[in-house]
């Protein structure tokens, strides 16, 4: 397929509805939309991720992955789109900045069927394990009147649900990736893979880093250009040097939880991993590619299913779709 059009690509989220159907119980985004749209403020364009850069690459198969799954795009060489972000609705973050994420967004578009689309953090977990966490988290942030959150209320959230600290205190953890291409990004759900002969496996997604994880302490991080990840994949490919990340799946065993977005799986920073395949950026893409479309977590080739257990998975695509329409009037 070509690139979508946002026409195209609500129908595709009405065709990709069926398969993964927000159930009423799993919550409404659009209160959760609303609130991150408020904290963004005025002129808000994405509520989350909202500075990034857009470009064409190109998705090459491992040859061990058709042995966990027939999905198309493990079968030969397609194109991609590849959107990195920095996370929260600041459009002038610094790319330096602690206690935000980074975002690495793609669509691996083969000819015909079988666009796959996935949205994905630099952290193993998320922050909420359910939309009412996530719509409660955001509302214990919620400034007050003097335009800051309330300490206490925030403490008060924390203590009641303390796994959604876990995906912070992850970041704070790690180093400032110096790369969109030098860090690890999880998709966070568990997804289930079907080879040609049936077999079914239960799997994490993680896209490492071909080039070497690229890390900055916080003083050399200060230090950087505020703009310095679209300079650096800039450089990459004016000079030839990888840019691109390999896909993995991490492999689950039976009893694993598959339905709690804010939970790594038992030793699974250990776990054996197959090779899928290799995301390569190739060119930078105008912006626009990006943005009047939505990329659609649950949009899945056949061969790979998302969880139909965890109510974060459901939303997420109804999420994007209320936000894209918002930012498009
Ligand atoms: C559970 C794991 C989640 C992860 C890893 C994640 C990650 C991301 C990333 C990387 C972006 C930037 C997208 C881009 O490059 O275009 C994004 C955007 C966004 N996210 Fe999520 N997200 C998650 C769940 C959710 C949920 C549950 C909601 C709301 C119910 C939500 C609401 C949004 C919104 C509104 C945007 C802006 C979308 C747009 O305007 O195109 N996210 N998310």
């Amino acid at each position: 397929m070509t690139r979508v059009t946002l026409a195209a690509a609500c129908l595709a989220i009405l065709l990709a509805a069926p398969a993964q159907p927000a159930r009423a119980q799993d919550g409404d985004p659009a209160p959760i939309v609303e609130i991150m749209r408020a904290f963004a403020g005025p002129g808000t364009h994405r509520p989350s991720g909202a500075k990034g850069a857009c470009y064409a690459g190109r998705f090459e198969p491992a040859a061990t992955a058709p042995g966990l799954s027939k999905a198309v795009i493990f079968t030969r060489p397609s194109d991609a789109v590849i959107r990195f972000s920095v996370g929260g609705g600041n459009p002038a973050v610094a790319d330096g900045a602690r206690g935000v994420n980074r975002g690495l967004s793609f669509r691996i578009d083969p000819d015909g069927a079988g666009q796959t689309e996935f949205v994905m953090v630099n952290a193993p977990i998320n922050f909420a394990a359910t939309p009412a966490q996530m719509l409660g988290f955001l509302q214990a942030r919620r400034p007050a009147a003097n335009g800051q959150p309330d300490t206490e209320r925030v403490r008060a959230f924390s203590e009641a649900n303390p796994e959604t600290l876990l995906q912070g205190r992850y970041l704070a953890s790690q180093p400032i990736p110096g790369s969109w291409v030098g860090v690890s990004y999880w998709g966070v759900h568990a997804y289930t893979l079907t080879n040609a002969a049936g077999a079914r496996q239960v799997i994490k997604f993680r896209m490492e880093p071909l080039d070497g994880p690229v890390n900055l302490t916080d003083d050399e991080a200060r230090a950087r250009p505020r703009d310095f990840l679209a300079a650096d994949i800039a450089a990459r490919l004016a000079s030839g040097r990888p840019a691109g990340l390999r896909m993995v799946a991490i492999l689950g065993r039976a009893g694993d939880p598959t339905d709690n977005p804010t939970r790594m799986w038992e030793g699974e920073e250990a776990r054996p991993t197959v090779e899928l395949g290799r995301l390569m950026v190739r060119s930078v893409a105008d912006a626009k590619v990006c943005d009047e479309v939505i990329f659609a977590p649950t949009l899945l080739a056949d061969g790979i299913d998302g969880p139909e257990n965890d109510p974060m998975f459901a939303i997420r695509t109804p999420a994007y779709a209320i936000s894209i329409s918002k930012r498009m009037q």
